[in-house]
């Protein structure tokens, strides 16, 4: 069963680009902050404010192991921290194909810097740029790289597609002939 980690920093588009895969693959799609908030019954910033970023890390990785051992085929969109922790890039490399959304800091930061959701943005501009900036060598190691600046979601979602051979086929053998191809 097939499993795509989408990984990136915030506001990077991971969860709208996987409802798009996922329209387009027929595999499901599943939020990783989501599931926690459905597991703890608490928001994300709730869980910070009352038990610290340390103890997230730790249901982060939990849950995201459960998703990876599941037996169907999931587009999976991961938190911004997640491939950073816990060595949580290699359970994902080892699991499923990780797939890094690339797109310039100022860009994030613009659609990020309001959103009272997300608790590492009350930190400010400079500190959460040091995040992004440590936290790129964990993205890097992602088996696929899309460069997102600049590109509407459809369009990165059609690239991810056409690059990993999964167009309209909920479980695509390769054709004859084809096999090798990438
Ligand atoms: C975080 C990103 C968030 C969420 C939590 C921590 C991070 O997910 O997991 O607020 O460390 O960057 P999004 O990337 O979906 O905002």
């Amino acid at each position: 069963m097939k499993k795509l980690v989408l990984i990136g920093f915030m506001g990077s588009g991971k969860s709208t680009i996987g409802e798009l895969l996922s329209r387009k693959t027929g595999f499901k799609f599943l939020d990783l902050d989501w599931e926690i908030v459905k597991r703890e019954g608490k928001e994300i910033a709730q869980i910070f404010k009352e038990r610290g970023e340390k103890a997230f890390r730790k249901v982060e990785r939990e849950v995201l192991k459960e998703l990876l051992e599941r037996k169907e085929n999931l587009i999976i969109a991961t938190g911004g921290g997640t491939p950073a922790y816990e060595n949580n890039i290699e359970l994902i490399n080892s699991k499923g194909t990780s797939i890094f959304l690339k797109t310039d800091f100022e860009t994030l930061w613009k659609r990020i810097s309001n959103d009272e959701k997300r608790p590492l943005v009350k930190l400010g501009k400079e500190k959460v740029k040091e995040l992004y900036l440590k936290r790129l060598s964990f993205y890097e190691r992602a088996e696929l790289k899309v460069e997102c600046e600049g590109k509407g979601p459809e369009e990165v979602a059609r690239e991810i597609t056409s690059k990993l051979s999964l167009n309209g086929a909920t479980d695509r053998t390769s054709p004859k002939g084809q096999e090798g191809q990438t």
